[in-house]
């Protein structure tokens, strides 16, 4: 299988399984395909008869202290996993394709953005706007699917098709997890084998969190605290850890009853940045 890297090529593509009466699912990527992107790739031809990907590295959604350089690139690993996955095509657009010349629109977010990844990692989600509506444009699927294990990501994507109008159904697909917990991820490479024995220490807390919340626990924040504390002890620099709503991901305190929410956390490992979140349903 070989990677498409023109526009107009991979808009043909598309077009063509469009005109011959099919469904087309997207799958955005940055590569380094690991089985939760592949469980991505399942989920959307469950709900499309074919499914298109994309493999890029977004440099605007890196701040100029983070990992663009080093970020894991796999790309001949990658376009065989999307083979023998099915996949219907891969675009994989150089940089000069992306972001041809200087870039004079972006997307800025209200409130959504405010804690979480967006407080962590100014102009993070922007960058990730700006790429995927590009990408919707580019390939117009008529669904396309992200992980739960970027939750935010998930939600002000979705408020930009529901307030752009993007004529895209999103569908969200469940964290895929190694056998001890830990969420998959492209970064997981970076973990020496001490950090990798001890990552999965940040999905026990979320759980022991969840668990207390579901017995009926009412301070979060004591909750919360008493976790971060644990974490330190065993080496984990805390970012964030709390409950946030679903809608807003704004901090809450009360947990109301028929209400949606995410446990969600963000650890240093050394350099390396974890992220996992739980949603918890009253
Ligand atoms: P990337 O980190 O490569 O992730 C691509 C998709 O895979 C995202 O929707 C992410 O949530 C999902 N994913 C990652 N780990 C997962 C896991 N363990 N289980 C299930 N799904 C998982 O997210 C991005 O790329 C970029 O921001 C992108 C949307 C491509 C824009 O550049």
């Amino acid at each position: 299988m070989e990677a498409i890297t023109s526009i107009p090529e991979i808009r043909q593509k598309v077009r063509a399984l469009k005109q011959e009466g099919k469904s087309v699912a997207f799958v955005p990527t940055m590569g380094a395909l690991h089985e939760g992107h592949l469980s991505l790739f399942r989920l959307a031809k469950e709900h499309a008869d074919e499914v298109v990907v994309s493999i890029y590295v977004n440099p605007e959604q890196f701040a100029p202290d983070e990992d663009f350089e080093e970020y894991p690139r796999a790309l001949d690993d990658d376009l065989k996993k999307c083979e023998e996955e099915g996949m219907a095509a891969v675009f994989a657009p150089s940089d000069k394709i992306m972001y041809p010349g200087e870039q004079f629109l972006s997307i800025e977010i209200d409130e959504l953005n405010e804690y979480m990844d967006g407080s962590s990692r100014p102009g993070f989600f922007e960058g990730i706007l700006l790429v995927v509506n590009k990408l919707f444009n580019i390939i117009d699927p008529d669904i396309a699917v992200f992980g739960q294990k970027d939750v935010q990501q998930f939600r002000i994507l979705q408020t930009m098709v529901d307030e752009f109008n993007h004529d895209v159904e999103l569908l969200m697909g469940p964290i895929k997890r190694a056998n001890d917990g830990l969420a998959l991820s492209s970064r997981n490479a970076y973990l020496n084998d001490e950090q990798r024995k001890l990552a999965p220490g940040l999905y026990r807390s979320l759980r022991y969190v969840a668990k207390q919340i579901d017995d009926g626990a009412k301070n979060v924040d004591l909750l919360v605290e008493h976790q971060k504390n644990e974490l330190e002890a065993k080496g984990f620099k805390i970012d964030y850890l709390n409950v946030f709503s679903f809608e807003k991901m704004m901090p809450v305190q009360d947990l109301k009853k028929d209400s949606k929410y995410i446990l969600a956390g963000a650890v240093y490992l050394g350099e390396t940045r974890l992220i996992d979140n739980l949603i918890i349903e009253k």
